[in-house]
């Protein structure tokens, strides 16, 4: 069964308001996150008239580039990874407020270079002296450039002007780092000025979560142990590790995916309805949650969570390599590209509600959902029926590549007998909104430049996640797995994914691919 689609009326809110006057400097300004989706996020939000004209962006990286340069291979780049059609004007009036500065990002003078080129750039552009700080550089850079923009004076707020700072994943590589980091960070910012990216909270489907559950009435009574027998969340890529074996390597799928983009997921799906829609009152929710999933002894990393890594196999009829063959991979390494984990929450809403976590490259196909999975509704009236037949309730938010809700239930199939089956009520996004092109990065960009953090990870939920993964790389660290490759690509990860559902009496749900 499916809805009929009704259009909607955009109602006029604070969105449709202008950022505030900025210059935004991106350091990494020739780097892949620059092209794909920072240059083309910015444009949008110019299409859409959310971007003061009073905007100017100045690019920083090593490579040796002019202005002029930097235009042009942006202009490229955009022509290559935006909207088929470009407003020329938009674009233009853009593009001649993007400015490039070479140089080293340890070195101090740069710092001092750049304080006059923005004082310059605030004459021309009437950016008034506010500023993005956005760090797209490898992670190990993070410390020494906010270190070296407060030594240079770049980050005071000074005469009512705003100078925040966004940062990149990864945000550490485990408690420790991280929390060395945000020492580091608040040695020399507020934590207001402190905006941790996660790119998935820009995307609609993940925002939408928090209006489903709490804009809603119907949902919210049923969203306990009482109703809801366990969640899955599933996000599944097709792609292997492509040119990032170097990164992935020292990453794996359990550092790269879960601390930051599941737990997202996890987080929006569990938490208690937040006081307001204030960034501090929604965060404070979100790290309740991180702090009540329960820790595991090494002995249940053993039985709770599993590691794989996809040897060769097909995809969409090709063979692809083994993940020990890809460039920059060790021949030997024992990186898992995948992992599921059996997660709980210690709190009254959800003690003894399974969530199953699963995140691997080279699976079948590029999907990411949450899978609520209710109780079956007594068997008393239906003892005849097939108990295959007898499907319990689900609800699946559907993240990507589709947006979406489908709500499972059971029917009467037509005839003289009372016999059930499982239909389907499906909302697609695109049916009600349309699809507008977007990178995922304009509301991030948006709300960073408005000083709205509630998108971005504060300090202490980076670390509450950290405690919860860092306790499975111990034990992973000391016991190094003996069956990799374990899963083939173009499949649903190792046969101990299923295992760990089947103990429990359920399966994943089964994702067309
Ligand atoms: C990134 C990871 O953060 O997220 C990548 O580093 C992964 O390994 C990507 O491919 C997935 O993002 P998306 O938006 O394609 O689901």
């Amino acid at each position: 069964m499916t809805t009929a689609p009704h259009p909607v009326q955009s109602a006029p809110t604070q969105a449709n308001q202008q950022t505030p006057p900025c210059v935004m400097v991106i350091f990494g300004g020739s780097g892949d996150l620059t092209k794909r989706k920072l240059i083309p996020a910015l444009y949008n939000l110019a299409t859409n008239n959310l971007l003061r004209k009073e905007f100017a962006v100045v690019g920083i990286a090593r490579s040796d580039m002019s202005t002029d340069d930097f235009r042009k291979k942006i202009d490229a780049d955009l022509h290559e990874f935006a909207p088929e059609s470009i407003d020329p004007k938009i674009w233009e009036r853009l593009q001649t407020a993007m400015y490039y500065m070479p140089g080293d990002l340890g070195d101090p003078a740069r710092y001092d270079q750049l304080k006059a080129q923005l004082a310059e750039i605030d004459e021309r552009h009437g950016t008034s002296g506010n500023r993005l700080y956005y760090l797209a550089t490898a992670p190990q850079f993070f410390a020494e450039i906010v270190k070296q923009l407060a030594h240079a004076g770049l980050t005071r707020e000074e005469d009512g002007t705003w100078q925040r700072v966004v940062i990149e994943k990864p945000f550490g590589r485990d408690l420790e780092s991280a929390r060395h980091l945000n020492q580091e960070l608040t040695q020399v910012l507020h934590e207001r000025q402190i905006f941790r990216i996660d790119h998935y909270l820009g995307k609609e489907t993940v925002q939408n979560i928090m209006a489903f559950r709490f804009a809603n009435g119907i949902f919210e009574p049923i969203w306990n142990r009482r109703y809801i027998d366990h969640v899955e969340i599933t996000s599944a890529e097709e792609v292997g590790v492509e040119q990032r074996g170097g990164y992935y390597e020292g990453a794996g799928a359990l550092r790269d995916m879960v601390p930051n983009h599941l737990f997202q997921l996890m987080t929006l799906t569990a938490m208690e309805p937040p006081v307001s829609f204030d960034a501090n009152a929604v965060r404070d929710e979100q790290t309740k949650i991180l702090k009540a999933i329960q820790p595991m002894s090494p002995e249940e990393v053993l039985t709770r969570v599993v590691r794989g890594q996809y040897g060769e196999g097909v995809i969409d009829g090709t063979r692809v390599p083994a993940y020990r063959k890809e460039p920059s991979v060790d021949p030997a390494s024992n990186t898992e590209t995948f992992v599921a984990m059996k997660l709980l929450i210690d709190n009254w809403r959800w003690a003894d509600v399974a969530f199953y976590l699963r995140t691997g490259k080279r699976l079948p196909c590029r999907v990411t959902e949450i899978a609520i999975q209710f109780k079956r509704a007594p068997f008393v009236l239906f003892r005849d029926t097939p108990v295959e037949r007898l499907s319990a309730n689900r609800l699946v938010m559907h993240i990507q590549p589709e947006e979406g809700i489908t709500l499972r239930f059971g029917a009467k199939i037509p005839g003289p007998h009372l016999n059930l089956g499982s239909v389907n009520m499906d909302f697609k996004y695109s049916d009600y909104f349309g699809a507008t092109p977007s990178t995922g990065y304009e509301r991030l960009l948006y709300d960073a430049m408005s000083g709205d953090a509630t998108l971005f990870q504060r300090g202490d939920m980076v670390e509450a996640a950290w405690s919860v993964v860092t306790p499975i790389l111990d034990v992973w660290k000391a016991l190094p797995p003996r069956n990799f490759p374990n899963y083939g690509a173009g499949t649903w990860g190792p046969a101990q994914a299923d295992e760990l559902l089947k103990h429990d009496k359920c399966h994943w749900r089964e994702i067309p691919s």
